[in-house]
């Protein structure tokens, strides 16, 4: 089949059609925002539950105005250092526009993409009058999230079409920031760290569990599940030491077992998967999902993960890991 050019995807959202495009995050699964026919077929495809909000991606501040009836100070400092890039921000929605994107909230997930391919579809959707892209992760409710053409494919077949933008950078999903509350409260660690956040704000974060401590409970946020982004295999997460220790207790006999752990590990048997989980936070995240997928691709019956380091600059791996594990 040929390949799918971006006029040509951006035709399909115009016309309440689905798309799957790259990010430079992950895959998403997309549709015309402003169209509760279209984004119900997300849903759908996905199989996931109708009042979880999805996010809207937009080409820039000006479409951003179009879904959100505000933007506090601190969401639009956010907005100065980030956009184009991996940041979600939650701000008030404006009354009557993409109320089944929303899953029914009054609120609004916004983000600006910086992948080349995506920044194109927006541009091609907004000359045919489609102001945002809806789109989740193009997976499966639950599942791990795609970060390449094909892993969309393993997904959805040839129901979904989808423009290939290769492998995508960030690998781990946007950061998402809650402006609502009148403080920012961090919903989602991705790769951008606290300090960064911080400092574009001049505003210290909040974290969900103090703020809902404080106030009303949070809105509803699949990402935020505690099982989630999980692969085929249950996934273990343990330290170098207890891996060792699995390990040598497994001799020889070991196989159907993957590991990804940064120290150096002997495993007696020949059939066991190692890969080598890099030293960098964001080297781990870009490849962290694809991994995942390789080692399903195997049909292991176990993965085991090295824990990873207590540094900040790994929430957003760390969180991942602590999901797909739960
Ligand atoms: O990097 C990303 O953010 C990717 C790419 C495709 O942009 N998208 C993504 O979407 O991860 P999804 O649907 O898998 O995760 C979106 C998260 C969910 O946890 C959702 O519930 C939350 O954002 N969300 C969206 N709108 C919200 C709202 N109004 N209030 C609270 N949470 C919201
Ligand atoms: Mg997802």
């Amino acid at each position: 089949m040929a390949e799918l050019s971006v006029s040509e995807g951006a035709r399909l959202i115009a016309a309440g059609e689905l798309l799957a495009f790259p990010t430079e995050t992950v895959y998403g699964l997309g549709a015309d925002a402003s169209s509760d026919s279209a984004v119900a077929k997300i849903f759908a495809a996905k199989g996931r539950p109708a009042d979880h909000p999805l996010i809207v991606h937009v080409s820039d501040r000006q479409a951003a105005l179009h879904f959100a009836a505000e933007i506090p100070d601190f969401a639009q400092r956010l907005i100065d250092a980030f956009w184009p890039g991996p940041l979600t921000i939650i701000v008030p929605r404006k009354a009557g526009v993409a109320a089944a994107s929303a899953g029914g909230q009054d609120s609004i997930g916004l983000r600006c993409p910086s992948h080349p391919l995506a920044r194109e579809l927006l541009a091609e959707c907004a000359k045919l009058g489609v102001h945002g892209i809806s789109a989740p992760s193009a997976n499966k409710f639950g599942k791990v999230s795609p970060t390449t053409a094909a892993h969309v494919k393993a997904e959805f077949g040839d129901a979904v079409p989808v423009l290939d933008g290769g492998a995508c950078d960030v690998g781990i999903e946007s950061t998402i920031i809650d402006c609502t509350r009148g403080k920012p409260v961090l919903l989602r660690p991705g790769v951008l760290t606290p300090s960064q956040l911080e400092a574009a704000m001049g505003l210290p974060l909040t974290d969900p569990v103090r703020a809902e401590l404080a106030e009303a409970p949070a809105p509803r946020a699949s990402g935020t599940l505690e099982s989630h982004y999980a692969p085929a295999a249950p996934l273990r997460l343990m330290d170098a030491k207890a891996l060792q220790t699995a390990l040598d207790l497994l001799g020889s006999d070991g196989k159907n077992i993957a590991i990804y752990a940064r120290s150096p590990l002997q495993p007696k048997s020949h059939q066991i998967i190692l890969r080598r989980m890099p030293a960098d936070a964001l080297a781990t995240a870009q490849q962290l999902f694809a991994v995942l997928r390789e080692f399903d691709g195997h049909q292991v019956k176990l993965i085991w993960v090295e824990t990873v380091p207590a540094d900040v600059a790994w929430d957003g791996v760390r969180d991942r890991l602590q999901r797909a594990a739960a």
